[in-house]
């Protein structure tokens, strides 16, 4: 994204990516193409660390809406082309009736839910607290890191039991919350991150003062638990060794994830071919 100058509320990228005389300009012994080019790589060089998790959806908020739409069409090149209307050739193809665990291995980023999962595991839990565990970040992974608990909670929901979508959604908000009887401080990294005076916004506490006195608080605090200590990079999980649990607990639909007609089909399509047109 860069910043719009020239007055018309068009951005500096839109005019040079439309525009190819533009890259002739010369300005400090360098084109102006080059020099956009170089603060776009600084900008997210500096994104890099304020963002952590970006999935392929969330890329795509990386303009200024300000600046309208990019309008590829007025290329001349484009003219004449067809948009598109179904998987991204840039992406690996997804089958034709997409598993959980093709989600898992095309389309999700990171090793975080696994390692989670597999922690709950090796310590015990039962198979609904680690298929939590497994399915807790999912909306980061795949689809966007805003109210994550909320959108991972409400893409699961047709195929998990409820325990497992009210632990997933409700997540969200206990991670501000310690609770030293099971061993949850407040995360050290939300310090980092977020500033020592950081306070969560008021529905995150409301969620939270709910929370505490719903009969599967333990579930949802669970997730909490093993959530800290699941970002090593030095750890791989293959989510083969979670295919019996899967079978057991996540009802796969199946005409495949996103095309069962399900209230929530379209966010899985969505992951799926992110970049259709329409
Ligand atoms: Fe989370
Ligand atoms: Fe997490």
């Amino acid at each position: 994204m860069l910043p719009s100058s020239n007055g018309t509320g068009e951005g500096l990228g839109a005019r040079l990516s439309e525009g190819a005389c533009v890259e002739q300009m010369q300005v400090a012994g360098k084109s102006l193409a080059e020099r956009a080019d170089e603060l776009e790589a600084a900008m997210a060089l500096a994104l890099e660390n304020v963002i952590p998790v970006k999935s392929v959806i969330y890329v795509s908020g990386e303009r200024d809406p300000r600046e309208g739409p990019l309008v590829k069409s007025r290329d001349p090149k484009m003219q004449g082309k067809l948009k598109l209307m179904g998987p991204d050739p840039r992406l690996a193809p997804m089958p034709a009736k997409p598993t959980l665990v093709d989600f898992f291995k095309l389309r999700f980023a990171g090793m975080h839910m696994l390692q989670s999962a597999r922690l709950a595991r090796a310590n015990g839990l039962e198979d609904k607290v680690v298929l939590a565990c497994l399915l807790h970040d999912i909306a980061v992974a795949g689809f966007i890191q805003g109210d994550h608990g909320y959108w991972g909670a409400q893409m699961i929901e047709p195929y998990v039991d409820e325990e497992i979508t009210w632990a997933v959604r409700t997540h969200q908000a206990l991670r501000f919350y310690p609770d030293p009887a099971v061993g949850y401080e407040y995360p050290a990294v939300y310090v980092t991150n977020f500033g020592a005076d950081y306070k969560p916004d008021p529905h995150i506490q409301r969620e939270y003062e709910r929370a505490r006195k719903h009969k599967w608080y333990m579930t949802a605090r669970m997730i909490t638990v093993w959530d800290i200590y699941a970002f090593d990079e030095n750890v791989t999980v293959d989510i083969d060794d979670f295919s019996d649990l899967i079978a057991k607990h996540f009802r796969t639909p199946e005409e495949g994830l996103g095309f069962d007609d399900s209230p929530v089909a379209h966010m899985w399509r969505t992951m799926n071919m992110p970049t259709r047109m329409l």
